[in-house]
């Protein structure tokens, strides 16, 4: 076996990720909890409840889990129904216990990186229309001043939003997620405030805390044309591009985007993003039907070869995260990948996806590819929105009723990866040893018979 380590440059960000309402536990006063008491809306009409115990107290065991597995930085969210229980009434007894988890993070060693909305809205702003009404900017941009004023100083990395076009597409276009939308004519305007929300959140952190580095977590998925020489197929991929992967960015990099026929003008969005966060799971085929072209819209194909994870919900296509790197350093800034990972519980799956995806990653910063950090989803299980329970993303298996943690081999995996900065070629031997090959390949024989 050849011996080689794929290095990292020092100061990389090695952590995973978590979100307030798929952690914290019984979060009643956003519009997840209350979507989740309609039947028929979660998997098996299951319910976050306690979630990870996280807000009573189980944060500390596993941020010293994640310490103790060399990990020097967790992405994590505040949930702003806690903050804001009502219009203008903060809670600051909520804001001081994110003070202490915060700490609790520096002290472990973590570089916090807090995300201000990660999916859930306060339901009485759902009340009020939510984020159809233009209204939700100007409470973003308060509650974000209070968070800023409380807890800036123990921050330097934000994300406003995570992955609004997932937020988007699955609340306002698919209408499986609160509150259940359908109506493409109004994404326009849901577009719009999102953009204003953002800007508003960019602005209030800079004039608190000019240093600070603000950017949202953008999805990535890649679309490739299941048959690359029928137009239609390539028509079909470019277009889900532009809509599901472009859309954002590009507004917040030169201030206009464009969706479906629609044409956003919004220059006050333009250059407001310090570093791109980058979530990336998959990548798709798309294929065009003309008996059903609405199905243009709904989730493609994976390759008729794919590894796909136990679930079949996610395929390992690292080549996809090469792409998505690619795609995102064209916006001139910083990359964090803010997520990646997939469902698991056999763990065999998810160290060969970790090992592929990060040799991609390191590709990537080999090219000088400002790429400067990786956050793993998840840290453990935790409560996956519409598929409930069901999809163990940890890299600790957790049992929601006992709350019990167990390692699943995966956290040792990425452990020596983290502690040693680097992928090395023993390691891969000893955790994914079917990708061996194929990240480190032997050499040729006829190689060895000239040198020896
Ligand atoms: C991402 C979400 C995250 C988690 C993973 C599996 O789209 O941001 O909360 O659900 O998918």
């Amino acid at each position: 076996m050849i011996k080689a380590t794929c290095h990292f440059p020092r100061g990389f960000l090695w952590g995973t990720a978590t979100s307030s309402h798929q952690v914290e536990g019984y979060n009643r006063g956003n519009d997840w909890w209350a979507w989740e008491q309609e039947s028929g809306r979660i998997f098996q009409n299951q319910r976050s409840g306690k979630a990870c115990e996280w807000w009573s107290g189980r944060w500390r065991e596993d941020f010293d889990r994640a310490a103790e597995a060399g990990q020097n930085a967790h992405r994590l969210s505040l949930e702003w129904s806690r903050i804001e229980p009502n219009p203008a009434l903060w809670d600051d007894d909520a804001l001081a216990y994110y003070r202490e988890i915060i700490r609790g993070a520096l002290e472990r060693g973590l570089e916090p990186m807090v995300t201000l909305h990660h999916f859930s809205t306060p339901q009485w702003i759902q009340d009020k229309g939510g984020w159809r009404n233009p209204e939700i900017v100007r409470h973003f941009r308060r509650y974000t001043r209070k968070v800023v004023k409380d807890l800036g100083d123990l921050v330097s990395l934000w994300v406003t939003i995570n992955e609004p076009n997932t937020f988007l597409y699955f609340g306002y276009l698919q209408g499986d997620w609160p509150p259940g939308d359908h109506s493409i004519r109004r994404l326009p305007e849901v577009i719009t405030n999102i953009v204003n929300a953002h800007v508003a959140a960019y602005e209030a952190i800079h004039v608190v805390s000019p240093d600070n580095r603000v950017g949202l977590a953008h999805h990535y998925r890649g679309f490739r044309p299941t048959n690359p020489r029928n137009p239609l197929d390539r028509w079909v991929a470019r277009m889900k591009h532009q809509a599901f992967n472009n859309l954002y960015p590009q507004v917040f990099h030169t201030g206009w985007t464009k969706f479906s026929s629609f044409r956003l003008h919004l220059p006050q969005a333009a250059q407001k993003q310090d570093f791109f966060g980058l979530n990336y799971y998959t990548t798709e085929l798309c294929s065009f039907n003309p008996l059903k072209p609405k199905q243009i819209f709904e989730a493609g194909a994976f390759a008729k070869d794919a590894d796909l994870s136990p679930q079949g919900f996610i395929a390992n296509e690292p080549t996809g995260l090469w792409d998505a790197l690619r795609w995102a350093i064209r916006y001139n800034t910083p990359v964090y990948i803010t997520e990646n990972g997939t469902e698991d519980s056999g763990d065999d799956f998810r160290r060969r996806y970790l090992a592929l995806h990060l040799h991609k990653v390191w590709r990537a910063v080999n090219y000088s590819w400002p790429v400067r950090g990786y956050f793993h989803w998840s840290l453990i299980d935790n409560f996956e929105w519409e598929r409930g329970w069901s999809q163990k993303f940890g890299l600790w298996e957790m049992d929601v009723e006992t709350q019990n943690r167990s390692k699943r081999k995966s956290a040792d995996f990425y452990a020596e990866i983290c502690r040693l900065n680097g992928l090395s070629s023993e390691t891969v031997a000893s955790y994914a040893p079917d990708v061996l090959d194929l990240l480190f390949p032997p050499r040729e024989p006829a190689e060895l018979t000239v040198d020896g």
